[in-house]
């Protein structure tokens, strides 16, 4: 990237990730090409496209936009886990040691018990603590951070950790789902690689699945390429237009639910009847030393505790502007029991809520009636 560009933001970057378009006439947004084979004559290096488990236009430009924003190479795939995958499988050996977070997403747990200890990989699962992870390090060829972590948000130091696990050898990836490349830039942080489920707020309406890994050395870049060629967890040219097409808006979207999410955060802090309430951005957070200097926003997400299970459950069918649904980062305001999954060992009454882009005033007020509601 010229030195120029560099200097831009990231919605800036986003926007204008290359050259101007130089063909006169041409749509100023990409648009999406629809093929599974390209026509391809003779040699097949003699055009970047032939066939489209290997690479087609529309990953190109996509994939162009999240490598600006990055600063690296971005690859995308079918989904975050396919994502995720992507960078475990093929990294590790049997007797190699990986840390994973033990409070983060559940199912890269679950991957691991699925697909690593079978293979002999020994999976420490620590708590997403600077110290508990450093103690986790001696050994460890794969470092798997997620700050904040979903859905317990706490936080840790990135720079320092990478530092630390470089020095035992390990690698260090980081799931940057939550807060998105425009809050927070892990490989800026020193993490070799940063993994994000496109799913969430990148999309940002609760309509397609996507995921992508962001690397800045070419040689992972390129394992990585071959992964996806030979194994073909690729996302559909439509879900990778869509995505695109969102990323013109993350900025302001992030902006406004991120504000909202603190200005919720506050208000349920100010209740008797709700027991905790966690969110980064909160200055009394314990969460919130690191974040603020890691991250430019804090994240859409933030949860708070209610007594019990039948409490939670209540407000979720009571409070009018939230829809009960998994995930989080869509237009919509969404929230869930997270004790539902069985997997999170959080309290039965806790809640998780992803603040959409509904106006800040109007969600507060039903959350608000529907907190007054349950007595
Ligand atoms: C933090 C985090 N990472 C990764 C994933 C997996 O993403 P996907 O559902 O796109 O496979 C999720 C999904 O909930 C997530 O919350």
């Amino acid at each position: 990237m010229p030195a120029r560009d560099r200097d831009l933001k990231p919605a800036t970057r986003a926007l204008h990730p290359g050259a101007k378009p130089a063909q006169q006439g041409a749509p100023i947004a990409p648009q999406p090409v629809f093929a599974a084979p390209f026509h391809l004559r003779g040699d097949p290096a003699s055009s970047a496209y032939g066939y489209g488990r290997y690479d087609t236009p529309t990953w190109t430009a996509y994939e162009a936009a999240l490598g600006a924003i990055e600063n690296a190479d971005a690859l995308l795939f079918a989904s975050g886990m396919a994502a995720a995958t992507a960078v475990l499988l093929p990294a590790l050996r049997p007797g190699d040691v990986v840390v994973l977070p033990a409070d983060g997403y559940y199912q890269v747990r679950a991957l691991a018990a699925d697909h690593l200890t079978p293979r002999g990989i020994e999976v420490r699962e620590v708590p997403t603590d600077e110290d508990a992870i450093r103690a986790a390090l001696p050994g460890a060829a794969l470092v798997w951070l997620e700050t904040p972590s979903n859905p317990g948000l706490d936080t840790v130091d990135v720079r320092a950790l990478a530092q630390a696990a470089h020095a035992e050898g390990a690698l260090v990836a980081a799931d940057n789902t939550l807060a998105t490349p425009f809050g927070q830039s892990p490989l800026d942080l020193g993490a070799d690689v940063t993994v994000v489920s496109v799913t969430k707020a990148m999309a940002g309406h609760s309509d397609l699945l996507l995921g992508y890994v962001g690397t800045r050395s070419p040689e992972r870049h390129e394992r990585l390429v071959r992964w996806r060629s030979l194994s073909g967890p690729i996302p559909g040219p439509f879900e990778a237009w869509l995505a695109h097409r969102s990323l013109a808006t993350l900025d302001v979207r992030l902006q406004r639910m991120c504000a909202t999410a603190l200005a919720l955060a506050e208000a349920l802090l100010a209740r008797d009847d709700v027991l905790a309430v966690r969110y980064p951005g909160l200055r009394g957070d314990p969460s919130h030393a690191v974040a603020a200097r890691q991250m430019r926003l804090f994240g859409p997400v933030l949860t708070f505790t209610l007594r019990d299970a039948a409490a939670a459950q209540r407000f979720l069918d009571e409070a009018s502007l939230v829809t009960e649904a998994t995930s989080f980062g869509g237009a919509h305001t969404t929230a869930e029991r997270r004790a539902r999954w069985g997997s999170d060992g959080v309290a039965e009454g806790l809640i998780r809520v992803s603040a959409g882009l509904e106006d800040a005033d109007d969600l507060i007020a039903a959350v608000v009636r529907a907190l007054d509601a349950l007595g």
